[in-house]
């Protein structure tokens, strides 16, 4: 098939890129480069052969996107692109649903003119807000607590609506739980700008020198060490998984919707000595207070996916420390020569 990525020089898009091309697709990658560099498409090429075009291009350009959909002969499309900083979102709401709702629906209305009613969207385990019980299903209530968050349920809701008034769409909603790691190359990684929000990544930046000290968001959560557990997953799998989604529900129309996640929940000092193992050196922290708007504790039942789409996650967390420790120690700065 041709595959048009939208969002595929990020840290999600060039890993499933990777999976993809070596699958025997060929691609088209569509990215503004406002969260990434060229330089990762260039090492998706070195670990991958195959046919892979990238345009630099805001999906929110119509006319553009369009354009590329009447030039290439596009089956489906995953849809990466958007903004995705939770703290962001509530300094910047405009610009979150600006990019990542009015994105969508430019890209939607590319894709109808084009013929191509196939998409895989990146949705998140944030459209569970604080969710009432643990494992959490794909019919637990949906809510959000801050942009980041409406933007993604708003975005299900008009790909819902889409394919509830013409049958033809077939839409794929892969929520998240949290990616972590690296390809196990060491060539492909996250490269997040600043100060990184995200546990492993903050982690990372610790053994390597950049920061001090992991600060620990609380330790008096009812969990069973008192910080907060995740369903941490290794991106690999989680690129698989759009494989799995494309293979399904490529040529089966209908509005399909499935957790990511491992199944099981790890703490942030679980995570923390997986990464020192991995690493082969002490992680210094301290507890902090708890960050504003962090729930407890959440994971996947993934059991719809591996039923449907004969999917699971299979790297465990010391492949997650280990792929993501030699992503960081091989790249300090990133793609940054
Ligand atoms: P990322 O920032 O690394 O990748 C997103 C890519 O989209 C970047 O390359 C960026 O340049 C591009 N982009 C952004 N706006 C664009 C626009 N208007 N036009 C063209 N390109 C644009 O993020 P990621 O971690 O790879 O996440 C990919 C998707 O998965 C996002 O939609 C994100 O919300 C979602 N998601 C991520 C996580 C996570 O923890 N990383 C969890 C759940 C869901
Ligand atoms: C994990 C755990 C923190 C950093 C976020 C988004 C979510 C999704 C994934 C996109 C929590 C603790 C963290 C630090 C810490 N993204 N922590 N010190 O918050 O589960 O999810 O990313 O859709 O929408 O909200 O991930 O990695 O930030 O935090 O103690 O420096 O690590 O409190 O318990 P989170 P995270």
């Amino acid at each position: 098939m041709k595959i048009l990525v939208t969002g595929g020089a990020g840290y999600i898009g060039s890993h499933t890129c990777v999976e993809l091309l070596e699958a025997g697709h060929d691609l088209v990658v569509v990215d503004n480069l406002c969260n990434s560099k060229a330089a990762a498409i260039d090492r998706v090429l070195e670990i991958a052969d195959g046919s892979l075009r990238l345009i630099e291009l805001d999906i929110r350009d119509t006319a553009a996107l369009t354009e590329v959909f009447q030039s290439e002969r596009v089956d489906a499309v995953i849809h990466f692109a958007g903004l995705k900083a939770v703290g962001e979102s509530t300094d910047l709401p405009v610009e979150y649903y600006d990019n990542n709702v009015g994105g969508t629906i430019s890209l939607l209305q590319a894709m109808d003119a084009g013929d191509v009613r196939t998409i895989v969207f990146s949705s998140s385990a944030t459209v569970y807000g604080d969710p009432h019980q643990v494992p959490i299903t794909e019919d637990f209530p949906l809510t959000a607590t801050n942009p980041y968050g409406w933007s993604k349920l708003m975005v299900e809701q008009v790909l819902k609506d889409l394919q509830a008034s013409d049958e033809r769409w077939s839409i794929t909603l892969l929520r998240y739980f949290n990616p972590v790691g690296a390809h196990p190359s060491g060539l492909i990684g996250e490269d997040p700008n600043g100060i990184p929000n995200n546990l492993m990544p903050y982690i990372s930046q610790v053994a390597i020198g950049k920061l001090d000290r992991l600060r620990v968001f609380g330790d008096d959560y009812p969990t069973r060490d008192g910080t907060g557990v995740r369903d941490y997953i290794h991106v690999v799998d989680l690129a698989q998984g759009h494989l799995a989604a494309l293979d399904t529900h490529a040529t089966t129309p209908g509005a399909h919707i499935y957790n990511l996640g491992t199944g099981s929940g790890v703490s942030v000092l679980e995570m923390r000595a997986a990464f020192e193992e991995a690493c082969e050196q002490a992680i210094p922290y301290e507890i902090v207070d708890r960050r504003p708007g962090d729930i407890a504790e959440c994971w996947a039942d993934p059991s719809r996916a591996r039923v449907a789409l004969n999917w699971q996650a299979t790297k465990s967390l010391m492949d997650m420390t280990r792929d993501g420790w030699r992503w960081q120690s091989r790249n300090p700065d990133g793609y940054q020569e």
